[in-house]
């Protein structure tokens, strides 16, 4: 276990900085699935992720030594498979108030886990997790976060931000992974005190247009719809503006620019 400064109970108590790896999620998933027992907590980090995993198989790219790509390890084996999503729910809101102290406004949480600023994508979340019967066993939260980087390239251009492109000045890296790892356990321990209406109706209240008129496409349709909040698994709520309400799962809805 490495040693830091971090003044948590356990989420980055045992730090593993690598210069390079594939993916954080990939070498922390092989570390917790060896024999030795991992420390609940224990954070890998890396300068560079040279395949670097994002949702919906895409990559995650971010310039080496300027941005966040770590992964954290927790067992949350208090939920239950259908509970899973208000994990995604306390690391979603997590990460938007350690920002919000950087960035006052502007900020929004995409449904289901993108971290935005206007319209644009600054970080995002691939949580995996591995169940054992009706109860998740262990899961890898991997974070990216866009914050020293000047400049994007090829359709990321338009689509993404960096923290010190808003704040025209560059953030200490260690400084905010501190900052976001003590309010991960913060608000994770909240759930596992089964304290989570709050932060449902927290994460609702921050979802990236709620309550406004926009376009969506499903079932190879669009349509104008209002969001309206989240079913009790995590499915988005969207009232088309001619009919009724409908939920939608992860892969069937998309956003409309
Ligand atoms: C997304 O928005 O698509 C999720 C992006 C998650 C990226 C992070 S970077 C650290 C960790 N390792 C990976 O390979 N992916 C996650």
């Amino acid at each position: 276990m490495q040693n830091n400064t971090f003044s948590t109970l356990f989420v980055g108590q045992n730090l593993i900085k690598l210069s390079a790896v594939d993916s954080t999620n990939n070498y922390l998933k092989k570390l917790a699935s060896n024999s030795e027992p991992l420390a609940e907590g224990t954070v890998i980090m890396a300068d560079h992720q040279f395949a670097g995993r994002g949702q919906m198989n895409n990559e995650w790219i971010a310039e080496a030594g300027k941005n966040l790509t770590f992964s954290l390890l927790l067992r949350p084996n208090f939920l239950k498979v259908p509970e899973q999503f208000l994990l995604n729910i306390a690391v979603s809101v997590a990460l938007n108030e350690v920002l919000l102290k950087y960035l006052p406004s502007g900020l929004s949480i995409k449904w289901p886990n993108d971290i935005y600023v206007e319209n644009k994508k600054i970080g995002g979340i691939l949580i995996e997790n591995v169940i054992v019967g009706s109860n998740i066993k262990h899961s890898i939260i991997g974070i990216g976060l866009n914050i020293n980087q000047s400049d994007f390239t090829g359709e990321l251009k338009s689509k993404s931000v960096s923290l010190s492109q808003i704040l025209q000045q560059d953030v200490n890296l260690m400084a905010l992974l501190k900052e976001i790892c003590t309010q991960i356990e913060q608000l994770y321990l909240k759930l596992r005190a089964g304290m989570y209406t709050n932060l449902k109706e927290l994460y609702v209240s921050k979802l990236y247009r709620l309550n406004k008129v926009a376009s969506y496409t499903a079932d190879g349709k669009v349509f104008e719809g209002i969001i309206e909040g989240i079913s009790n698994e995590g499915l988005l709520k969207i009232k088309p503006i001619d009919g009724e309400t409908v939920e939608f799962g992860f892969k069937e809805v998309a956003f409309i620019n």
